[in-house]
């Protein structure tokens, strides 16, 4: 995903106007991807990476450091200490989205940017309706249903954009722009397309991960699943998903 992302920042790490950060914390980090580019692209700084989940084994970089640790707890830094904190698909997963932001907000020093990127996996949107699109509804509907049975606010982690403003003079401004993602390349812009694709492979594996029986419960069966990888990779211009992606990043005041 991170390379989609890449792609479609014309190989910068944000679009939010970083002023050579010192202390990088990256939360959810996943594949380790994004903290790579980071630590690549300011070689100077520190780049912590958390996680709840161990990263991958790969080679990072020497001025990256992973903490594991699970951020429904606070997190364990002093205040104040990051030149920037950014976040990629990890509020959808938070149970009380707006107490753990307005935590991350605290450890953004004056100055400093908080980077928040969602994917709307809820509001995706189709054109026109077809087979293709309703097994996209019917197998995201029972992952995020499972989601949403177990706690996490999926709706509301959609909406950094919203969050952000809602918490008002912690921050200086907020900034960001929201895309319409295309699964198939039907953009003008080629950078959009590439991110598309990229999200479209992601979003397939994240869907053919694991049988969990509550989701399977929830409609997301093997079959189901089956249907969704033969149908995904059509590329069927006339039957495209469109996906929301936020990018917003908020300059503490
Ligand atoms: C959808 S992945 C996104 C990974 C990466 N940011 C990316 O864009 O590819 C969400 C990540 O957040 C992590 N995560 C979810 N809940 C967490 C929590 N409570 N504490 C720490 N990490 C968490 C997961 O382990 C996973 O690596």
């Amino acid at each position: 995903m991170t390379r989609g992302f890449r792609a479609y920042m014309d190989g910068k790490l944000t679009l939010a106007p970083l002023e050579n950060p010192k202390k990088i914390l990256e939360i959810g980090a996943g594949s380790g991807a994004w903290v790579i580019q980071a630590a690549e692209t300011y070689p100077d700084a520190e780049v912590v990476a958390v996680d709840v989940s161990d990263l991958p084994p790969r080679p990072f970089p020497s001025n990256v450091r992973f903490v594991k640790h699970n951020v429904i707890e606070p997190l364990p830094f002093e205040p104040e200490t990051f030149d920037v904190i950014h976040m990629r698909a990890l509020l959808i997963h938070l149970p009380d989205v707006r107490k753990h932001l307005a935590h991350f907000a605290t450890r953004v020093r004056p100055g400093g940017y908080l980077i928040v990127e969602e994917i709307s996996l809820f509001t995706s949107k189709t054109t026109p309706p077809t087979p293709q699109s309703a097994v996209y509804r019917k197998a995201w509907g029972a992952f995020v249903d499972h989601m949403h049975n177990n706690g996490q606010q999926t709706e509301l982690g959609n909406l950094p954009d919203q969050l952000l403003r809602d918490m008002g003079d912690v921050w200086e401004s907020v900034e960001g722009r929201t895309l319409e993602v295309p699964f198939n390349p039907l953009s003008d812009d080629p950078n959009l397309n590439i991110l598309g694709k990229s999200l479209r492979t992601s979003l397939m594996r994240a869907i053919m991960a694991e049988q969990i029986p509550e989701r399977v419960a929830l409609g997301l069966t093997p079959q189901l699943q089956e249907e969704y990888a033969r149908d995904h990779d059509s590329s069927d211009p006339a039957s495209t998903t469109i996906v929301p992606v936020r990018l917003y990043w908020a300059k503490k005041a």
